[in-house]
């Protein structure tokens, strides 16, 4: 592990560069650029429809992935399915199992601190069945509380959609425990793993989830790739969301069609292969650590970062007890974009704004936060740059920036 940073093309060649951007996409390693890279060299065919010898060999690099996956996450090769990523993931949830199965006043339970990707599609699904949604009170600190959790499902509940991880708050949710309450009231669990899947180990069949969604550009795969995983019994009886070619065994005239069994009656059109691929080689990247070694790497970064910011008066940090290594803070009476782009102007990624869980604002009593990101490949030395620029900003060092 020590020699990580090697490892990552984009750190060599932006060494000035402290990138804490890291919930919103992680940099990439040479075997998964190379392996990108590779498919279109060598490669560059179709996958599952040709005859030539290279379509084969493509075809079954790219289902190897695919039982590298489900081991993975300890799910079956047939559970996985492969998306453009979470958002994708989710909609197939909500349009493929909500629209079908939810009627007039079903529940839909939720929480303030999603992410759009796991609010907007089900706000679709409401829209069309006319099931409800309802937000489960968040703690003053915008967490998850257990005894409201439990209080908010009730016999009307048929899906409950959370994230693993927010992508704001670095929060993690107890999945497993969250999960036998679900399923004591026979509803659906979704779980928006974006955050958690290149943080924490994920064994599907040990949280009991019926549905996990990621990218894997948050592990450091490519981006335009995602998993959604369920339960082979679930996706057996799943309406199929995006038709084609590749899904079906057969159709007539007549507009009869067969479907081919899960996953690949979800995988119409020619897949991003190359991605599919580089996500492979993420898989393996972080399995030849181990997921877990993620967090004890991330850990001192994180307690390093927190113990310096809080010796500073003029910053507000709104989670303290970040689960990961996440932290959303502002500078007192400065806008957070201009703190972002006052720490760009030093070589320093972070990402402000509303992190698209526009609906934690009233629980946070801020509209906008900046958002700093840790992964394995930060350095003690970043984060001190990180700090002393933070120590030393004023309103005016910011306006300067402008002028
Ligand atoms: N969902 C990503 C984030 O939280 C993009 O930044």
């Amino acid at each position: 592990m020590s020699k990580i940073r090697e490892d990552f093309p984009f750190i060599q060649k932006h060494p000035e560069v402290a990138y804490f951007d890291n919930a919103a996409t992680t940099l990439k390693p040479k075997s998964v650029i190379d392996e990108v890279v590779n498919y279109y060299e060598n490669l560059s065919v179709n996958v599952h429809r040709g005859d030539f010898y290279l379509s084969n060999q493509t075809s079954d690099l790219y289902d190897d992935v695919r039982k590298r996956t489900a081991k993975f996450m300890n799910a079956q090769t047939n559970e996985i399915v492969f998306t453009s990523g979470a958002s994708e993931s989710l909609n197939l949830i909500a349009m493929s199992y909500g629209l079908y199965n939810l009627k007039k006043d079903d529940v839909i339970l939720l929480n303030e601190a999603e992410h759009a990707s796991n609010i907007l599609p089900w706000y679709e699904v409401c829209e069309k069945t006319g099931a409800k949604i309802e937000f489960i009170p968040l703690a003053l600190e915008g967490k998850l509380d257990f005894e409201a959790f439990k209080n908010a499902l009730h016999s009307k509940v048929k899906v409950v959609s959370l994230a693993h991880v927010s992508n704001v708050l670095g929060y993690v949710n107890d999945i497993k425990t969250l999960a036998h309450e679900v399923h004591k009231y026979d509803a659906i669990f979704v779980v928006d793993g974006a955050q958690s899947i290149g943080h924490l180990k994920v064994d599907v069949k040990d949280l009991d989830v019926d549905f996990f969604a990621y990218s894997a550009h948050k592990m450091f795969g490519p981006t335009g790739v995602g998993v959604m995983y369920g339960k082979y019994e679930l996706l057996e009886n799943l309406h199929v969301n995006k038709v084609g070619g590749g899904s079906n065994v057969r159709f007539n005239s007549c507009g009869s069609v067969t479907y081919k069994k899960p996953p690949q009656k979800f995988e119409s059109g020619t897949p991003n292969i190359e991605g599919v691929l580089g996500f492979g080689k993420a898989v393996d990247y972080l399995s030849s650590f181990g997921v877990e070694n993620v967090h004890l790497k991330v850990l001192p970064l994180h307690k390093h970062l927190l113990e310096g910011l809080s010796s500073m008066d003029h910053i507000i940090i709104y989670n303290k007890d970040a689960d990961v290594g996440i932290v959303s803070l502002n500078v007192k009476d400065i806008f957070a974009q201009d703190i972002a782009a006052y720490l760009s102007t030093k070589g320093i990624a972070v990402r402000a704004g509303e992190h698209c869980a526009k609906l934690l604002n009233g629980v946070l009593n801020s509209e906008r936060t900046v958002r700093i990101s840790l992964y394995i490949y930060n350095t003690i030395e970043e984060v001190d740059r990180l700090l002393d620029a933070l120590r030393e900003v004023t309103l005016e060092k910011v306006v300067d920036i402008y002028l």
